[in-house]
């Protein structure tokens, strides 16, 4: 199967899974336990992470969704050098995407991501946009 023909019915599933289940998208996005109990909002509305207490931020690519800010779901990936905030509003027509194994996909229209927000499949013309944050000592403090 080509790799085209592969995304489309990854695609095809998850739309055809999101469609019928409601409750599965919540799921799907969901914060994992870990990694919630280490995000805290702040008076302002922004998100303070504690980055290096979430086991899915312990390698260099992994992400995961924190939160929501001003209404919009927000995730933090590790980098070779840090660690970068992107908003989870997909860039077509701002639908949320959501994590999946191979990284996030839009339930919308099936734009597809690399788990660090880079485009990989359209219509997204590009990839998830970054949110401010800057990094003290362990503490990411993300919006
Ligand atoms: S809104 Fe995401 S692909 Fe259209």
């Amino acid at each position: 199967m080509s790799d085209e023909a592969q995304g489309l019915t990854r695609r095809a599933i998850l739309t055809g899974a999101c469609a019928a289940l409601g409750l599965g998208v919540a799921a799907a996005t969901a914060l994992p336990a870990a990694a919630d109990s280490q995000v805290r909002r702040l008076p302002d509305g922004r998100l303070a992470v504690r980055v290096r207490r979430v086991p899915e931020l312990a390698r260099e690519g992994g992400a995961v969704r924190i939160g929501t800010i001003n209404g919009r779901a927000v995730a933090v990936t590790r980098t070779a050098t840090g660690y970068r905030a992107f908003s989870l509003a997909c860039p077509h027509q701002g639908a949320t995407v959501v994590r999946d194994a191979d990284g996030w996909v839009c339930p919308a229209h099936g734009s597809e991501f690399t788990p660090t927000g880079d485009l990989v499949l359209g219509p997204a013309t590009r990839g998830l946009s970054t949110v401010k944050s800057t990094l003290s000592k362990d503490v990411l403090t993300v919006g």
